[in-house]
């Protein structure tokens, strides 16, 4: 009983401090790696798995908005917005959840990772995000499609899909589909065998999903040069990665699409262009726990995807110590430009506050080949 109380008190204390004694002091701390990050209002911002975006000199972040406990969305997306990538005032909520029951976004669902682009053609800005539908865990993988005419929202939901129903990816040969074909997913229990691998390359969740249309999961989106924007994606049990060209108002699928790394269970997308490279960045797949991150390359958005080593080194301070070979205890989310800087995003999650889980921005080095690497640092750029 004592234990209870005093248990209760500390919590009641935490609380407090969060909510009171944090603003207090918030209000003109530079933003530093490994600490919390305060708004012009002295809250944590609550913006995770999110993106930046600029746009006519100013920068709107958008992110989920976590409730402080539990897992599923009781707001929306958030957006804060900034002129100096320092100090953000908090937009409100970008896209809120419906109040219509059995929408797919009802309270209750679960949105990660939105990310938002401007369309030039259609002058909207555009959001894409992962969705879950509300009492079915993980298990619907859904693209969320929502646009506005205004960066800080009020975005309008449009719909949610899987992805590429009835299509094979671009590039598969006609003896590629049938080797496909001749795979049964049902038939296998046991996995990370060689034999289960070998199915898992020859494309056997793809098939399986085949007609009702692919899983769609972590994801980011890339627009790139010519103005064509990517949907880039953790598919088939997050096995798989998939690239898909979207349309020309970027609320559609084209239908062209293709794998990469099949079976090289890859999370949390992260990309960028730099001259004629591209460059992917992902994480392994442990929840919400930090992993080894891994790297690609390529000439074009298609491929091929060559792996490389992953870019970052040393070992994280000032928080607590975390090595490179743990993304530093974090797991990225986006890749911005700022001026000639790019900038990789991060969350250091915190899986019982996702509210409370950390920011981490890193500038991205290259060596004498262009290669990216990424040391650890508090100083954002
Ligand atoms: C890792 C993903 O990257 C996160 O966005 C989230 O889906 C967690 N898994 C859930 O466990």
């Amino acid at each position: 009983m004592k234990q209870y109380a005093w248990n209760k008190g500390m919590a009641m204390l935490m609380a407090w401090l969060w909510l009171v004694v944090t603003p207090m002091f918030a209000q003109d701390t530079i933003l530093r790696n490994g600490q919390l990050w305060p708004d012009t209002e002295g809250h944590h911002i609550n913006a995770h798995g999110g993106n930046i975006l600029e746009f006519d000199d100013v920068y709107y972040w958008y992110g989920e908005q976590r409730p402080d406990r539990g897992y599923t969305m009781d707001g929306g997306i958030a957006v804060y917005s900034s002129t100096d990538l320092q100090h953000w005032k908090n937009e409100g909520l970008a896209l809120q959840l419906s109040a219509e029951p059995g929408s797919d976004i009802e309270r209750g669902c679960i949105m990660e990772r939105p990310k938002v682009i401007w369309n030039e053609k259609t002058q909207r800005f555009v959001m894409l995000f992962h969705l879950e539908l509300k009492g079915r865990g993980y298990e619907a993988a859904r693209v969320g499609f929502a646009v506005s005419e205004r960066p800080t929202g009020p975005f309008r939901f449009i719909r949610s899909t899987r992805l590429h129903a009835g299509r094979w990816p671009f590039d598969m040969t006609e003896k590629d589909i049938e080797a496909a074909k001749q795979t049964d997913a049902a038939a296998w229990h046991q996995w990370w065998t060689p034999q289960w691998m070998s199915e898992v390359q020859k494309g056997m969740y793809l098939w399986r999903d085949f007609e009702g249309g692919q899983m769609s999961r972590d994801m980011t989106v890339f627009v790139d040069d010519d103005g064509r924007a990517y949907h880039i994606t953790s598919s088939q049990e997050n096995l798989t990665l998939l690239v898909s060209e979207l349309t020309d108002d970027f609320l559609d699928f084209t239908g062209k699409y293709n794998m990469v790394a099949p079976g090289g269970q890859n999370e949390a997308p992260c990309i960028f262009r730099r001259g004629e490279d591209y460059w992917l960045i992902c994480s392994g797949c442990t929840g919400w726990a930090p992993n080894e991150a891994r790297m690609f390359h390529a000439k074009s958005i298609w491929g091929p995807w060559t792996q490389l080593p992953s870019p970052f080194t040393g070992i994280a301070t000032g928080y607590r110590e975390m090595p490179a070979n743990k993304t530093f205890g974090a797991q990225g989310t986006y890749i911005f430009k700022k001026d000639t800087t790019y900038i990789f995003m991060a969350d250091i999650w915190n899986p019982r506050h996702l509210a409370r889980s950390l920011h981490l921005w890193l500038p991205i080095q290259f060596d004498d080949e262009g290669v990216p690497v990424i040391p650890w640092t508090t100083e954002l750029p």
